[in-house]
């Protein structure tokens, strides 16, 4: 017997659009000017993000779903888990390797969802429902930046944070997360997270800057939602997809460039944006980590990294750690 997922929702469309507006505010008016990366995820966007983890160069969905095959059953064995809960987890699709491996090889319960994308939440949450009736599944809706003290609790948990989300984060924003998360967790539950490394930098670019111009929609999809929040001007067209390696910060820039100098209206905001030609929006960062370096912010956190698997080719690592 299958009941229907309890779905707690920590923000609401109001919130969220709230909350948008005081981004908005604080980005636009900073020198560069930039956004949070959470924002280009509504519908389209997660279409489109769909979408770039299928294009031949963007690598890191298909080395972490190698690893996750090879290796799936040495995860369930060294993760021992009950309860999953899976932060920013999108689709959940390959999470489904997991889901797998557990049923197989494990003794896992309970699946939780997290992400700040509502339809995401709900459109996994019922294709999980038809193929793990065996499961107990619940999802909430919420920011894990701002919202982790919701943690669904449960019997011996493992979080897990897959595509590299982490590196879509600051340092410190990083720091924070894996700080608040520890304090979420009882010794001995435990983390696995998912980060892409550093490589070099040809493969690093295309993967950001495909020939078919996903990633290029999916990055200016953040003017369209800013169009449709706050019943903006934005023309998309007049941006051009800019991807910078900072070789230094070990960090992929994602900017969206002004082609020429143009003034953006934001009705509902009574705010007008001005661009100078070639003034550049910065919408996200995407880090590559070296592993010592992501061991040791994991430490410091107060996790201990027991485990990890790579990819064949060292692009990507799964390292698995447990709160101390
Ligand atoms: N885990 C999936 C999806 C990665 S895309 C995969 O590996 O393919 C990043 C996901 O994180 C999106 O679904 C997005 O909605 C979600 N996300 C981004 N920022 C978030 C935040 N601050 N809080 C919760 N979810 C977030
Ligand atoms: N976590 C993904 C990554 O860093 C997110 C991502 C893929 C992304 N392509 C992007 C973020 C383009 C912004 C722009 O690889």
């Amino acid at each position: 017997m299958t009941t229907n997922p309890q779905i707690t929702v920590l923000i609401d469309d109001s919130d969220l659009h709230n909350e948008l507006r005081a981004d908005v505010r604080g980005g636009m008016a900073s020198h560069p000017k930039w956004m949070p990366p959470k924002w280009f995820y509504d519908k389209r966007g997660s279409a489109l993000f769909e979408q770039i983890t299928q294009l031949p160069d963007y690598y890191p969905t298909r080395c972490e779903t190698e690893i996750l095959l090879e290796h799936s059953k040495d995860i369930v064995t060294a993760a021992k888990a009950h309860t999953i809960v899976e932060l920013g987890s999108g689709m959940s699709e390959k999470t489904r390797i997991l889901l797998d491996a557990f049923h197989n090889h494990g003794d896992l319960r309970a699946y939780y969802p997290f992400d700040v994308s509502d339809v995401t939440v709900e459109d996994s949450l019922e294709i999980l429902t038809q193929t793990y009736p065996h499961l107990k599944l619940g999802g909430v809706v919420g920011d894990f930046t701002r919202h982790l003290h919701h943690l669904p609790t449960g019997e011996g948990r493992l979080v897990v944070l897959l595509g590299s989300t982490i590196g879509n984060m600051l340092p410190t924003e990083r720091a924070e997360l894996l700080t608040n998360l520890r304090q979420e967790l009882k010794p001995g539950e435990q983390f696995l997270l998912g980060a892409d490394l550093v490589k070099d930098t040809q493969t690093l670019i295309a993967a950001y800057d495909d020939p078919q111009g996903v990633t290029a929609k999916f990055n200016k999809n953040l003017l369209h939602v800013l169009n449709r929040h706050f019943d903006g001007d934005f023309q998309p067209e007049n941006f051009s997809h800019v991807v910078i390696w900072d070789d230094k910060a070990a960090v992929i820039e994602m900017r969206l460039r002004a082609q020429k100098g143009m003034r953006v209206d934001l009705s509902a905001l009574d705010m007008e944006l001005t661009f100078q030609a070639g003034e550049d929006l910065h919408t996200s960062v995407s880090t590559k980590f070296r592993p010592d370096a992501l061991r040791a912010e994991l430490d410091a956190a107060g996790f201990g990294v027991t485990h990890h698997w790579d990819d064949e080719r060292n692009y990507y690592t799964l390292l698995l750690a447990e709160a101390i």
